[in-house]
């Protein structure tokens, strides 16, 4: 059988998105179908639709997302329909170089849903990061779904899909912030953001939160940050010091991943300290960096892939810190809109004025009382 469902497609290279009927197969072996709930609005989303990660168009935009399993394929045991779910874009294969080592987080051969999903006339959709999830229904391979406690609002559950995890893992995974560390994050954008609310709960002393907006820096004390930074205003890595006995933090982390950004980041750090690279930079910009610095100041400089994540370890642990209280997961979602609204939201998003904005496919039976699309609190339950 073939789902008919709503999509949000980038047709072209700077053109904006569409929403437009899609073709869903039912899942093969090894895949799930799943109706998604909600999915965050991402700059990844944006850089597709601009053409800056290839030009597979159409793209099926859309990847940091919960949703609900509606049927799976053969050899399915992993997960069963009805099972609440984040997608992860990182299904790891368990027989690459990097799984054989004991490091499936650096998985070189992730899995994705091998069926095509397509427009009406059956041309070949691209999903963004293997996902494509401003859709009501999506295929994915089952790996990419893990299952968390349905107590989550799916609003705030799929941000863990993409820049939530990321920048969380950034600190706490690949910088491997703890307890009594000193830590200076460096954009606080959705994925900044978390790995200031990241460094909290892992119980650092001082977290420093750098950005050139100052809405930013205001909502950063909200997740945990001990001390903001102007950086549009004041030198970063003086101000990172002062703050840090003259030192420099023991963490860095470069959430914007601009060339001036990490040199920042670069040279904040106390020596022997490590800088963290979750920031994807463009590709023309080139480092520049004194070859004896980086032998003198000895320390780390670790790029972060999705905040080296693990999905089936990291992602109930932390819906189980969010709806413990610990994790402030709902205060990453600003706003919740239509399929219609993400080229809306791209704007916004370019003018830093959300956190995320989430898309919530389906007009929402919210808790079977009243259909409203812009509920503040959708759960699992939701139809
Ligand atoms: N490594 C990964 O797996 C991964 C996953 C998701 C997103 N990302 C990347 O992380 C980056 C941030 O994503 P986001 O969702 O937080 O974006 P965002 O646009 O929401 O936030 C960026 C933030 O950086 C700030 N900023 C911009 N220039 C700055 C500068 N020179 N100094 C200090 N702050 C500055 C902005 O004011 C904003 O608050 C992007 O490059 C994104 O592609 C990486
Ligand atoms: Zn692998
Ligand atoms: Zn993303």
């Amino acid at each position: 059988m073939t789902h008919e469902v709503r999509a949000v497609v980038a047709r072209k290279a700077g053109a904006p998105v569409s929403v437009e009927t899609v073709l869903v197969p039912d899942p093969g072996p090894g895949e799930a179908l799943v109706r998604v709930r909600a999915c965050g609005v991402c700059p990844t989303d944006l850089r597709y639709r601009e053409g800056g990660i290839g030009d597979e168009f159409p793209f099926l935009l859309g990847h940091e997302a919960a949703g609900v399993v509606e049927s799976v394929g053969e050899g399915v045991t992993d997960v069963s329909p009805g099972d609440f779910v984040v997608l992860n874009r990182r299904a790891v294969c368990g027989s690459c170089r990097a799984c054989g080592r004991g490091k499936p987080w650096y998985c070189f051969a992730t899995r994705n849903a091998a069926r095509p999903m397509t427009l009406a006339d059956g041309t070949r959709l691209s999903p963004a990061l293997g996902i494509g999830a401003f859709a009501e229904k999506t295929l994915v391979a089952a790996g990419q779904c893990t299952k968390v406690d349905p107590a989550a609002a799916p609003a705030a559950a799929g941000l863990l899909g993409c820049g939530v995890m990321a920048g969380f893992g950034a600190a706490v995974n690949t910088g491997g912030v703890g307890r009594g560390d000193s830590v200076a994050v460096i954009g606080c954008g959705g994925v900044g953001m978390a790995a200031v609310a990241g460094s909290k709960v892992a119980g650092a002393s001082r977290i420093i939160a750098v950005d050139v907006d100052e809405r930013k820096l205001k909502l950063a004390e909200r997740f945990g940050a001990t001390d903001t930074v102007d950086s549009s205003r004041t030198d970063a890595v003086e101000a990172i010091r002062a703050l840090t006995g003259g030192f420099g933090a023991d963490v860095v982390v470069d959430a914007v991943g601009r060339p001036e950004t990490f040199r920042q980041a670069f040279y904040a750090r106390d020596l022997a300290g490590t800088a963290v690279l979750v920031g994807v930079p463009a590709p023309e910009p080139t480092l520049d960096l004194p070859l004896l610095d980086v032998f003198g100041r000895g320390g780390a400089l670790k790029p972060s892939w999705y905040g080296d994540c693990l999905p089936a370890r990291d992602f109930p642990a932390l819906i189980d810190l969010y709806l413990q209280g610990r994790f402030a997961l709902g205060d990453f979602v600003t706003e919740t809109i239509a399929l219609d609204g993400v080229e809306a939201a791209f704007t916004r998003m370019r003018h830093g004025d959300v956190l995320r904005s989430v898309v919530i496919p389906r007009r929402a039976r919210v808790c079977g009382t009243s259909l409203d699309n812009t509920c503040a609190a959708p759960k699992a339950c939701c139809v």
